[in-house]
């Protein structure tokens, strides 16, 4: 594994690739739901480029941009083992410059949700997203279903704008009690780490009340949020088809429920895909 820090490096590790490039694009922490991307990447390629880039652009005031975990060693030994071809780790200056061209988020899909809550993030991360793919020269590039807007948003930006690479989307890891592995799950502390489950529980109860017939998305929120109330906050539920708009019934097959809460200090997303 070559280990690059700047766009030139990156460039000429390139050369050496002969074949399909795989690139899974990450912020660090690695944890096995990024590894679970690295694996099938690794698998459904000839080479494989992973970046770790903690973006500065998609965090806003206020967030946790500085103490964001920070993982280095334990990373680079983690996609040495996977058998990465390239680690690009760039400096912000490599990525970018002042004054740029921004890219922005679709005004509907790009303001709901997360959108709603974190306004800016979904350009921030829009426009990081297409230059790792830019420079990647990647023919598929892998993204989890945890980020469900993330994915949705980045396979519009590809449509959109006529981008030839393909984007796969992965399954959500969880740990063994269901709880979604998120780099921000090390902030969960004492009780918090069991009342997160109530998430996955969520999800899981709107699983059984779709299975049992149920397809009113405001009844099947109501029963969500009560599983819901041991969270310290619920920011929303929601009930959309796959292409990010709302749902008054669902519709086997089209569906995503999401739900974000605060637990503790951090806030957590999950979701499932019906
Ligand atoms: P990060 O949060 O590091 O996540 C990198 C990728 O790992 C994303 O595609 C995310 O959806 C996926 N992932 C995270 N947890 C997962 C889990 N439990 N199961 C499956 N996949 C999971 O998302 C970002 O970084 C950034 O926004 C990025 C796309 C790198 C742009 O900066």
């Amino acid at each position: 594994m070559v280990i690059v820090r700047s766009i030139d490096e990156l460039q000429e590790a390139k050369q050496a690739l002969a074949g399909t490039i795989g690139f899974v694009p990450t912020m660090g922490a690695l944890h096995q739901g990024h590894l679970s991307l690295i694996q099938r990447a690794r698998k459904e390629n000839d080479h494989l480029i992973v970046s770790i880039f903690v973006n500065p652009t998609q965090f806003l005031e206020g967030e946790d941009l500085d103490a964001y975990p920070r993982k280095d060693k334990a990373d680079i030994k983690i996609c040495d083992i996977a058998g990465v071809d390239i680690l690009f780790m760039p400096s912000i200056e490599a990525m970018y410059e002042e004054d740029e061209l921004c890219i922005g988020a679709p005004a509907i899909r790009g303001y709901v949700l997360e959108g709603e809550k974190r306004p800016g993030h979904f350009d921030g991360m829009l426009q990081v997203v297409m230059k790792l793919l830019n420079l990647s020269g990647a023919s598929k590039a892998y993204f989890g279903k945890k980020d469900a807007q993330q994915l949705a948003l980045i396979a519009q930006m590809v449509k959109n704008y006529f981008m030839d690479v393909s984007i796969v989307p992965c399954d959500i890891v969880r740990d063994e009690k269901g709880l979604a592995l998120s780099s921000r799950n090390v902030y969960l502390e004492g009780d918090e780490k069991q009342r997160a489950l109530a998430l996955s529980r969520s999800l899981k109860k709107a699983t059984k009340l779709v299975m049992a017939g149920e397809v009113d998305v405001e009844t099947i929120q109501k029963e969500m949020r009560k599983v819901l109330e041991v969270t310290d906050e619920i920011e929303y539920t929601s009930i959309v088809d796959r292409a990010f708009k709302p749902l008054k019934t669902v519709e086997i097959g089209n569906t995503i429920i999401l739900v974000a809460a605060r637990v503790g200090k951090p806030r957590l997303l999950d979701n499932i895909w019906i």
